[in-house]
């Protein structure tokens, strides 16, 4: 009886990485949505990476995969659209909107032109300007839809730079995979007065990057201490209006406990005057 309960810890260790090999071979495969590990920085998280697959958005069998979203014939009408963490932002564009004649959003992360094309219908303001700013491979596609459907007030950028002079930003689930966004932010001759950031990990605990199978690729994406994401944003002149929750993104990293964030968020910041 002794040996055994003093084996215990050695059994309890033995079966933990039974059970983390096994969910390493399940996280390697079709494990969709799923994260796996705590890392300090991108690198570490892609050098841990299985080579079942490759690293990051700029792919282009995801874009064809986006592209087929984007032209199934039911995409316009589905239920999922406009999802519920989409709410908070057309309501805070509409009221945006009251207040400017002209309004120019930069759309980080806007992919293949999925808001552009979702939220138009909802948004009461007839002059926009509407720029996403994508990784290559995405915006290559993104535009050949836009031509294609003859869309005159959308623009493609991969450069960051361009978010100058337009007064609104609006990155909704990117932010965690971009370094350095507010200072990229503050560096922008003419600063947007709004922005909006959605579906984004906060916690409150430390900073810490964590890996995501999605699906074609891997990806590293940060997962950010609540506190210090703000602070970031009222250091460069901004004050936060409003956060929300985001019930359907959740980053749940099997064996951190401690890590893993079970819904995410949202936030509208505005520029001090
Ligand atoms: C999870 S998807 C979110 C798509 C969409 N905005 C939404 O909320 O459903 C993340 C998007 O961010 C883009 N992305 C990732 N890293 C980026 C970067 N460094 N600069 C710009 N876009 C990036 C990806 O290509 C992808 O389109």
């Amino acid at each position: 009886m002794k040996r055994i309960i003093k084996s215990l810890p050695f059994v309890k260790k033995t079966y933990q990485s039974f059970q983390e090999s096994k969910y390493e071979r399940r996280f390697a495969g079709e494990c969709y949505g799923c994260f796996r590990g705590v890392f300090n920085t991108f690198e570490q998280a892609i050098q841990s990476a299985p080579k079942t697959k490759t690293i990051g958005y700029d792919n282009n069998d995801l874009a064809q995969e986006y592209q087929e979203m984007l032209e199934s014939e039911n995409w316009e009408q589905s239920q999922h659209l406009i999802n519920s963490y989409d709410y908070p932002v057309l309501f805070w564009l509409n009221s945006i909107f009251t207040t400017n004649l002209v309004n120019h959003i930069f759309d980080l992360g806007g992919n293949v032109g999925i808001h552009f094309y979702a939220y138009k219908k909802h948004l009461n303001c007839q002059e926009i300007t509407w720029t996403i700013c994508d990784l290559s491979e995405i915006i290559k596609v993104g535009k050949k839809i836009a031509e294609k459907r003859q869309q005159k007030d959308l623009f493609f950028t991969t450069s960051f730079a361009e978010a100058n002079n337009k007064n609104i930003l609006l990155a909704s689930g990117s932010v965690q995979y971009v370094n350095h966004f507010s200072q990229q932010i503050e560096k922008l001759l003419v600063k947007p007065v709004h922005i909006l950031v959605n579906r984004l990990p906060i916690y409150d605990g430390k900073q810490f990057v964590t890996l995501q199978n999605g699906g074609k690729v891997f990806y590293p994406q940060y997962v950010f201490n609540r506190s210090d994401f703000i602070e970031s944003f009222n250091e460069i002149g901004y004050e936060l209006i409003d956060i929300w929750q985001d019930r359907l993104g959740s980053c749940m990293i099997p064996f951190y406990p401690e890590n893993s964030v079970p819904f995410y968020h949202g936030m509208y910041f505005k520029l001090r005057e």
